[in-house]
């Protein structure tokens, strides 16, 4: 035993948990978290501005959220929706079905993850309009079973050795901001890339076989990238006149992250069906896809039901949680502190030649980390970063190698937000006079 209780933790931790379970980045154990603070084994606080992943948009243990899973646990742990019905999980179809951005009747069917809320999408999709093909996007994570990995493109961890994935799935490129020529007009690389995407339908997939179009509209694994407004119009456009189906991926960037309730309300484009999860429920295992009912009436149980999926405590947690958004307008909050964030972000652009593009859509960020010289992706310079952060008091993860993620909880401070921006500008000052060095595992780091 050493006096270090998270590498201690650690090391017993990894001769029992299998590698491919976790994306290397600090040696953090996490004991505690209120709000936007975490505490780890050594009583050590940083700053957390991850979020679980976009998991905790109301924060760490929130008191409402925390008080309706003590209730409902000591009333209910479990009953499988899938047999029987309980009033909170009920209530929370009738809260989602209500906030759901689709005119119409919509229903909603559980799951426990976001990665299976995708996989659903494709079933429901083949299942109403009898068609076999998916069609999805290159730097999008949709998740890790079978379905969801098959739609996704962001690692090649995710398809080697595993192969082969669900057939009948086309990727086609995203408007990746990153792929714009120099030069090249916003109105020009949207008709490239639309393009891009006519083009299977032209040579090899026919629409007509087309089930569904699958789209985060902005890619959050993928670098924290919106797609162009007239390129999901266009998208979303050729789905409906080819009777395809258009669904977004609303896991990563939903339930307030970006100062709405959903991603694709920036748009104002109407999906099909989507995907919800993660903060849903606070972070406690709880997903959904929310479709068009008559798309959701397409299958029959059990064709898409899960043990503990719409749990109680789960749905407890997601009621608490939907309460707090709108009590504490955190949409609201998510827009105006996306505001400074992008201010502070903008002004290291100038101070600091390895700042790139800074993109920011509510409290939800991708800051390019560039070489100064060629402008090319920095994943050293992004490690070296990302490091300095955490030793300065901080959680920030790198996406793409060279993207930093900045992804708080919804509810931290302005007081924590300055602090924040503190410790990342004097991180970017080390790195600017060379005092920060490589980790020595750097290569293994990131996706
Ligand atoms: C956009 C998106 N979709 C789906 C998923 C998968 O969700 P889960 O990890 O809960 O299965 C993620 C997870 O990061 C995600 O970011």
């Amino acid at each position: 035993m050493t006096k270090n209780r998270n590498q201690d933790l650690l090391q017993q931790e990894a001769k029992v948990v299998a590698p491919a379970s976790r994306i290397k980045y600090f040696d953090l154990v996490i004991k505690s978290g209120q709000g936007a603070e975490l505490t780890d084994e050594n009583g050590r606080t940083y700053l957390d501005l991850l979020a679980s992943a976009s998991a905790t948009n109301t924060g760490h243990c929130h008191p409402h959220v925390v008080a309706g899973i003590q209730q409902q646990a000591q009333q209910l742990i479990e009953y499988t929706p899938a047999y029987f019905a309980n009033r909170t999980t009920a209530e929370l179809a009738a809260r989602l079905a209500k906030l759901a951005p689709m005119s119409g009747p919509v229903q909603v069917a559980w799951g426990n993850s976001g990665s299976d809320a995708n996989d659903a999408i494709i079933k429901f999709a083949r299942a109403y309009t009898k068609r076999p093909y998916v069609v999805s996007f290159t730097g999008a994570y949709h998740g890790s079973t079978y379905g969801s990995m098959s739609v996704s493109s962001v690692s090649l961890n995710m398809s080697r050795k595993m192969g082969p994935l669900l057939p009948g799935v086309v990727r086609v490129p995203y408007p990746d901001v990153h792929d714009r020529l120099q030069g090249e007009s916003e109105s020009a690389f949207v008709q490239r890339l639309f393009k891009a995407f006519q083009q299977p339908f032209e040579t090899y997939l026919p629409a007509e076989e087309v089930a569904v179009i699958l789209i985060e509209p902005i890619q959050g694994d993928g670098g924290i990238v919106k797609a162009p407004q007239k390129y999901l119009e266009l998208v979303a456009n050729f789905a409906h006149q080819h009777g395809i189906l258009f669904a977004v991926d609303e896991v990563n960037q939903g339930m307030g992250r970006t100062g709405k309730w959903w991603s694709i309300q920036h748009f104002g484009i109407e999906p099909d069906l989507m995907s919800i999860g993660k903060s849903l429920a606070s972070g406690l295992p709880l997903s959904a896809v929310i479709g068009r009912q008559e798309i959701m009436a397409a299958l029959d149980a059990p064709a898409n039901v899960y043990t503990t999926a719409g749990n109680p405590v789960a749905t407890a947690a997601a009621n608490a949680t939907l309460d707090v958004i709108e009590t504490e307008n955190l949409l609201e909050r998510s827009q105006v502190l996306g505001v400074k964030a992008e201010q502070f972000f903008v002004q290291t652009q100038a101070k600091y030649d390895f700042v790139g593009d800074v993109r920011m859509y509510g409290l939800n960020g991708g800051i390019d980390i560039v070489d100064p010289k060629t402008k090319q992706p920095d994943t050293e310079r992004t490690t070296k970063l990302i490091t300095r952060i955490f030793e300065l008091g901080a959680v920030m993860i790198s996406l793409r190698g060279n993207i930093l993620r900045f992804q708080p909880p919804l509810v931290i401070t302005e007081e924590q937000l300055n602090q924040a921006f503190a410790i990342i500008d004097q991180a970017m000052f080390d790195l600017a006079n060379d005092q920060i060095q490589l980790p020595q595992n750097a290569a293994e780091i990131g996706w």
